[in-house]
């Protein structure tokens, strides 16, 4: 007999199914043993009756601990009083492996929870987070690669870095100073030159140590690039990106959304087109409920949560005062103080998903630009890593614009997470590098 994964079981009422997985719960209860088993795609109450089985199969059953693995032939039946509804009666039960007492019971500290997380990822919030995580790095890839786009595998490490530079981890390559890369923009840049669209989806690292509840050292970083693109179109593809993702998701996995307490409806209404304000009307708007934030201050999270606590959709946030975005990014011909950029804001406070940007395309321009971000910043670029990218601009350049997506940001929105660290499996954060 070949198994059944535990849902099947479930719809086959009436017949005979072999399935196989881990304890979940167990309890006995006058020569009967009932046990709630787990697989990949549900649970199911199994009910080993000692009248029932071989001597071996109950002896098996009286020795099966929680989250042993475990297999088990039965007889699958409906029944009202199972929490799952449906019970697989056992005709034979065998042991895989028995398991030592599991360390984490049913009330545990998070630090816990984060200390045994290669035990915890069993649970059935963090398998749904899991499922949640992987559907939604798939649904993003579809939609571009329906798009034309290229995926594209760029260096993880690399000498020069992307965005603020401050933020980088340090490793020695052969006695020569290396970093961890912070994003993978510039070398997809280098490839829009023969691709024209790609995105990479690749880990970004940063040596951030602030400790939000949306920070991670390490995160996944989905950076499409496109050449011919200027900042208005970027932000039509990206709105159409992040419908698609919202829409796949609660269409076909509801369930997991109810896991988490979010209904359907909420994903369902992500539909562009998206509110699209300044950066200079944000900053009104947050002064008028009494922020007294001056031109050029940057958003931290209450502001973030004030601009979006009561909104149902994203919300872009276009041209940011030049001081406090990366030298990439060219200046906004309408108004100086500016670039041509735009960050995407999740609704109910869960903060900047996306940040994108036209990029400086002619040669001349980006080396001005750069001298006048090294005086304005007292600091100095190190040209000779520099070089290749700026190259770039001396080959046939055309215009083009990216964006970076933080992908355990929109899994945390999606999912009304309280904190980024349960949209990754191993999550790391300033205090922690374990497991
Ligand atoms: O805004 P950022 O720094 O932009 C860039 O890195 C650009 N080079 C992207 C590009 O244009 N190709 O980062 C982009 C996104 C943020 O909007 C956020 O979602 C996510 O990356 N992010 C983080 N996610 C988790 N933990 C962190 N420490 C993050 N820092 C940024
Ligand atoms: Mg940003």
């Amino acid at each position: 007999m070949s198994y059944i994964s535990i849902s099947k079981a479930a719809m086959s009422a009436g017949s005979n199914a072999l399935i196989r997985g881990w304890i979940h719960r167990k309890r006995e209860s006058g020569g009967i043993i009932f046990i709630i088993l787990r697989d990949v795609t549900g649970l199911i109450q199994v009910a080993v009756k000692r009248d029932l089985v071989a001597e071996k199969s109950w002896k098996s059953a009286c020795d099966a601990t929680v989250e042993s693995s475990v297999e088990v032939e039965g007889i699958v039946r409906g029944d009202k009083r199972s929490p799952t509804g449906y019970e697989l009666g056992a005709t034979s039960f065998r042991n895989i492996e028995i398991s030592d007492p599991f360390p984490i019971t049913e009330y545990q500290s998070a630090e816990l929870l984060l200390d045994k997380r290669h035990l915890w990822l069993r649970s059935q919030r963090m398998m749904a987070a899991m499922k949640a995580r992987s559907y939604i790095f798939r649904y993003a890839r579809d939609f571009l690669d329906r798009r034309g786009f290229f995926e594209i595998t760029p260096p993880i490490l690399t000498k020069v870095g992307g965005e603020t530079g401050s933020n980088l981890f340090e490793t020695d390559f052969f006695g020569s100073k290396a970093y961890l890369t912070e994003s993978s923009q510039l070398y997809s840049e280098a490839m829009v030159f023969s691709l024209e669209k790609v995105y990479s989806f690749a880990p970004s690292f940063r040596a951030e140590q602030s400790r939000t509840t949306k920070h991670l050292a390490e995160y996944w970083h989905l950076e499409p690039e496109m050449a011919y693109y200027d900042n208005q179109k970027s932000m039509l593809l990206q709105e159409r990106l992040v419908s698609h993702i919202a829409d796949r998701f609660a269409k076909d996995h509801g369930d997991i959304l109810k896991e988490f307490g979010v209904g359907k409806d909420n994903l369902l209404k992500i539909r562009p087109p998206f509110k699209k304000i300044s950066y200079e009307s944000a900053l009104q708007m947050l002064n008028e409920k009494g922020f007294g934030l001056k031109w050029g201050d940057d958003f931290g999270v209450e502001h973030e949560r004030t601009l979006t606590e009561f909104e149902e959709k994203p919300l872009f946030i276009y041209n940011w005062p030049k001081e406090i975005k990366p030298f990439y990014m060219p200046i906004n011909p309408k108004d100086e103080r500016t670039v041509l950029c735009a960050d995407m804001q999740a609704p109910m406070g869960h903060g900047e998903i996306i940040g994108g940007s036209e990029r400086i395309w002619k040669f001349d321009e980006l080396m001005e630009r750069m001298k006048e971000v090294e005086s304005a910043r007292g600091i100095k670029f190190n040209m000779h890593n520099y070089q290749w990218w700026i190259d770039l601009r001396r080959y046939g350049s055309v215009p083009h614009a990216g964006f970076g997506m933080g992908i355990e940001r929109v899994i945390k929105w999606m999912l009304n997470l309280d904190h980024i660290r349960d949209a990754i499996p191993f999550p790391r954060m300033s205090n922690r590098l374990e497991p």
